[in-house]
């Protein structure tokens, strides 16, 4: 079997069902060899907003590949990065200067854990360099990022002896519109953190308000804007991973731009490139970008992924980002907050535990896991593409799906509790 040879994510092998093989993919669909075609309700793991095959990115790609389709940034530059570095800093909160490129989600992670120790240590501050995180996080697979997700429930606490000692905050309670006491108490405990552990702290890393692949966990802005006052007064860096929460998941541009905080460092990902190729931007405020600055070489930050700035995949962001803003794709994502609240939260069974939606992204949490075996296929079999994991069935779909295909969807999951 030609399967054989290729080796999947997060899989037995031994067991794991077969996989489907996709042969097209065109709007929100995936066509497989078959002849079956699904709507995907998951947008490739939270990257393909504009669905597939846009024409309009598309073009830009292949347009980009016959004049330059990769060089290395190292001492060259091309329009595409320049531009798209240009874009960005428009586009997010006015502190972000700098742009520094990477070829993944975990590598954008890496490069921003690298970037606040290095601040520190070009300051003389050489004891600054652990994290502070939280439980329930997740910022990739890579041993930096690993290291700063959860070391205990995660999915990578087997490599706990590999992996560096973060200082781990507990995960913030209560939801998006926790009670103010809620939030309190969750920042009266990493206030206490904070007062042990400052000095040897180069930053907070989190996933602002929605923490995802760690368990769906969906947190107030009061409690961003309190963790922003405790890292200036204890001098650390705030590190926001936007890897999945950026270009509209939460319902604004930026989770920053919803919870009014702004970030020293922002990591982009995913939809950053229109779910045509991996690629992270990491994003720096002037205080942290001067920190670099000065005579002596070693001040150099020290970091440079081959494929850094691929003007293939610039060129895919660029056109990606003049769609996301022709479209209005947050009033698109606003419909879609509102379909998944109509459709979802009314939902209930003995087997769920909670259900939650915010911006695109609408979460069904339930007791057992083993209460999902089962729904990939069922929800396949109603035409729709899923993949639960864990205790945690959701919907994260592209922005450009209708409401009849969202409904779809959303019914696939409620005859499936019901
Ligand atoms: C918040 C967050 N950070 C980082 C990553 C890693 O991104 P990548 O898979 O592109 O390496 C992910 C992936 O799911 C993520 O959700």
């Amino acid at each position: 079997m030609e399967q054989s040879r290729l080796w999947l994510p997060y899989a037995q092998m031994r067991t794991a069902a077969p996989p489907w093989k996709v042969v097209r993919a065109e709007g929100v669909r995936l066509h497989l060899d078959d002849g079956r075609s699904l709507i995907d309700a998951v947008s490739s793991w939270w990257c393909a907003i504009h669905g597939y095959n846009h024409p309009d990115i598309t073009r830009a790609v292949k347009a980009q590949l016959d004049q330059v389709p990769h060089v290395m940034l190292g001492g060259l530059v091309h329009e595409p990065a320049i531009r798209l570095a240009q874009r960005l800093v428009e586009i997010t909160p006015a502190p972000l200067t700098h742009v520094f490129f990477g070829d993944s989600g975990s590598v954008g992670v890496e490069i921003a854990l690298k970037m606040a120790i290095q601040f520190w240590r070009n300051q003389g501050r050489t004891s600054k360099t652990r994290m502070m995180t939280l439980l329930k996080a997740y910022h990739g697979d890579t041993t930096g990022a690993m290291a700063v997700g959860d070391p205990v429930e995660g999915m990578h606490h087997l490599f706990a002896p590999l992996l560096p000692r973060h200082v781990f905050a507990p995960s913030p309670r209560g939801g998006f519109d926790a009670p103010d006491n809620v939030v309190r108490d969750d920042l009266d405990q990493l206030a206490h953190l904070f007062a042990g552990h400052h000095e040897e702290l180069a930053g907070f890393i989190v996933e602002p308000l929605m923490q995802l692949a760690g368990g769906f966990n969906f947190y107030s802005p009061a409690y961003l804007q309190g963790a922003s006052k405790l890292c200036d007064q204890y001098g650390v860096l705030l590190i926001f991973d936007e890897v999945a929460t950026g270009f509209g998941r939460t319902g604004s541009l930026f989770a920053a731009d919803l919870a009014q905080v702004c970030p020293d460092i922002l990591v982009l990902g995913k939809a950053l490139t229109a779910g045509y190729s991996g690629h992270s931007a990491t994003l720096a405020t002037d205080r942290v970008y001067d920190a670099f600055l000065g005579d002596d070489p070693a001040l150099a930050f020290m970091h440079g992924p081959t494929y850094m700035g691929n003007p293939t995949v610039c060129a895919a962001a660029l056109a990606g980002l003049d769609v996301f803003f022709r479209d209005d794709y947050l009033a698109r994502v606003g419909r879609i907050q509102t379909l998944l609240r109509r459709d979802l939260l009314p939902l209930s069974s003995p087997k769920v535990r909670d259900v939650r939606v915010l911006g695109a992204c609408g979460v069904v949490e339930v007791h057992d896991p083993g209460s999902l075996i089962g729904l990939q296929q069922f929800a396949a079999d109603r035409g729709v593409w899923l993949r639960p994991f864990d205790r945690y069935a959701y919907l994260m779909p592209p922005y450009v799906i209708t409401d009849d295909d969202l409904r779809q969807a959303t019914a696939a999951l409620r005859e499936w509790f019901s």
